[in-house]
């Protein structure tokens, strides 16, 4: 391991901007680079995408039940909740606990879902022009079509929606001060939401519906009906993961169109052009990977690319760098919106965890990006964007624009 000095991945660095500069350096110099952390056991940073594939499809190697996907370390109490979630619990029990709900997110549904992602992306940039082009587009635009979809398919009724946002806000941008106001906060909404879903679970444990909480109020796992907590945790999982994330690579997306106008232009030309969308949208998504990072805790002794690992230590897997690793990528620093192949880490390296809304994901942001070109080809910013203080979302949190 070579000594790599100015290099700090801590949240502060990534309120400012996107440190590309430091993943270039570090997948040049020092590929699995050991990153201190005031307070806490300090990591190795994993920047490169060929090791981060191979971590993330070793689950027998490269636990996330033991340490959480956290980068820093948890309390106890904290690492047994988030052991109940998917993303933070280890096969063989992720595998029976996947298969309750994959068949929600299977290729057929999200084909039927499809139309009804179109529908509403329709009518929320038809919701632009009533608004005169000018919109925060973050909130009124961007939070709005994942939330509407993840509620539909969870249960949740479109008169709570705006609970299940203000809540998911509160839990995950806690490294953020405009989000969180005190350090309890986070964990009221915590309870909260809680508090929300085993209602919902009682109702539809008595009457049954098309959706997932009674999927899951209604299925065994082991022989045994998952706990409350349990069901509490994956109805979090399921409202973070399905709206934060989508949420900020569409907010994304938008920003990557202005900052280049001339790709803007052709996709605008190209509306009906379902090749182009297709590759674009690629491109969208290596462009604003919403997740920076996960982590993974070694579960015995081991060593990356060399360098040696103790049981116990952890390696935090930047989807961030590997979207620009010059190894995989053609000049990686060019947004290509024809690239192809485009073999981005953005839903993660592969194996068990892999995104299970990736289908859905990408409809959306199709669908969106293109309904809002179609009808306003042209749009520019009418203040300065505002990034979430996070070095785990990639998250933007205000967009003000005009568009025409
Ligand atoms: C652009 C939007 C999204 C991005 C960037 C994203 C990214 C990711 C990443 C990086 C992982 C972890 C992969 C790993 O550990 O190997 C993940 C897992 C997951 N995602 Fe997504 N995701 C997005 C949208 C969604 C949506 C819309 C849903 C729908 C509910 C969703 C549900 C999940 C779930 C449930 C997991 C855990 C899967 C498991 O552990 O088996 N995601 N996502």
């Amino acid at each position: 391991m070579t000594a790599t000095t100015g290099i700090n991945l801590l949240e502060d660095t990534w309120a400012r901007e996107i440190p590309h500069d430091q993943f270039a350096r570090l997948r040049r110099e020092d590929p699995v680079h050991w990153h201190e952390i005031p307070g806490h056991q300090g990591f190795f940073a994993v920047t490169r995408h060929e090791d981060i594939i191979a971590a993330s499809r070793s689950p027998e190697l490269w636990s996330v039940e033991t340490g959480s996907f956290f980068i820093r370390d948890q309390t106890p109490e904290a690492l047994e909740s988030l052991a109940l979630t998917l993303v933070g619990m280890d096969p063989p029990r992720h595998t029976r606990m996947r298969q309750l709900v994959s068949t929600a997110f299977a290729p057929r549904m999200i084909r039927k879902l499809t139309r009804d992602i179109e529908r509403r992306a329709a009518l929320l940039a038809d919701s632009v022009a009533a608004k005169g082009g000018r919109v925060e587009f973050v909130e009124e635009i961007a939070a709005r079509l994942p939330l509407q979809i993840i509620c539909e398919m969870v249960g949740v009724q479109a008169a709570d929606e705006d609970r299940i946002f203000a809540w998911s806000n509160r839990m995950v941008g806690f490294q953020d001060p405009d989000f969180r106001t005190s350090e309890e906060d986070g964990q009221n909404a915590a309870v909260e939401i809680y508090a929300y879903c085993d209602a919902l679970a009682a109702d539809r444990l008595k009457e049954p519906r098309d959706d997932i909480i009674s999927a899951l109020v209604h299925a065994e796992v082991d022989g045994e009906r998952m706990t409350t907590h349990e069901i509490d945790m994956f109805f979090v999982t399921l409202c973070v993961a399905g709206n934060e994330t989508t949420r900020n690579l569409l907010a994304g997306t938008l920003l990557s169109l202005i900052h280049h106008p001339a790709a803007r232009a052709e996709l605008v030309a190209g509306i009906d052009d379902d090749a182009l969308w297709t590759t674009a949208t690629e491109e969208f998504l290596r462009w604003n990977g919403s997740i920076h990072n996960f982590r993974r805790t070694a579960t015995r002794d081991t060593d990356i690319r060399g360098v040696p690992v103790k049981a116990g230590q952890k390696a935090v897997l930047y989807y961030t760098s590997a979207n620009r690793d010059e190894e995989v990528f053609n000049a990686p620093d060019v947004f290509d919106i024809r690239r192809t192949p485009n073999e981005h880490l953005t839903f993660g390296g592969g194996g068990p965890h892999y995104c299970l809304g990736a289908g859905l994901a990408r409809a959306q942001i199709k669908s969106l990006t293109r309904e809002l070109l179609r009808r306003h080809p042209h749009v520019e910013l009418t203040g300065e964007p505002r990034r979430m203080r996070s070095d785990f979302i990639n998250g933007i949190k205000y967009l003000p624009v005009q568009f025409s």
